[in-house]
């Protein structure tokens, strides 16, 4: 016996160049996790100073909530009959959360965890956009991980913010 095939939805066969995009939109998505996971887990090592354990402290958490992310991202990646990449597919684009010259210099770090954070904000909104009423599982999940991101990115502003107030940003 062949079994049936969904004739509605996203995994229908006349859904399949809506389904090929998408795929390549998450595979996106779930380098944009892994390379952030990367570059906080460098920044949540290397910073010295005081008022650097807040930051240090927020990105360990930060590291495990965009580790769930990426794996989100490359499950729903399988589900819709995609696989997920290997190392050598990754090329980096995180230029801004390099590590800064001085360990001391947790603006540089504040503001690349800001520039990252948009950039998923951005890329999200793109890919819900692009599901809206395609692919209503994968948009509600970026929705969930959206709200994440906008969280991550409104912290760091606030982090931001004091240290404009002391003219030192
Ligand atoms: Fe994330
Ligand atoms: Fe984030």
């Amino acid at each position: 016996m062949t079994t049936r095939t969904n004739s509605r939805g996203i995994l229908a066969e006349a859904n399949s160049d809506d389904r090929g995009e998408i795929v390549e939109m998450l595979t996106r998505a779930y380098w944009m996790e892994v390379e952030t996971v990367i570059s906080y887990l460098a920044n949540s090592i290397n910073p010295d100073g005081v008022r650097a354990q807040e930051i240090i402290e927020s990105l360990e958490a930060d590291i495990e909530e965009e580790l769930g992310h990426a794996r989100k991202y490359g499950e729903r990646i399988k589900d819709l009959y995609g696989v997920v990449p290997g190392t050598l597919e990754f090329s980096p684009q995180q230029s801004y959360l390099q590590p800064p010259e001085h360990q001391t210099d947790i603006v540089h770090v504040i503001k690349g965890v800001i520039e990252a954070e948009t950039g998923a904000i951005d890329f999200y909104n793109e890919i819900i956009e692009r599901t809206e009423g395609v692919d209503p599982v994968t948009n509600d999940m970026v929705i969930a991980i959206l709200r994440d991101e906008e969280g991550h990115r409104r912290l760091f502003e606030g982090f931001l913010r004091e240290y404009e107030a002391e003219g030192k940003a």
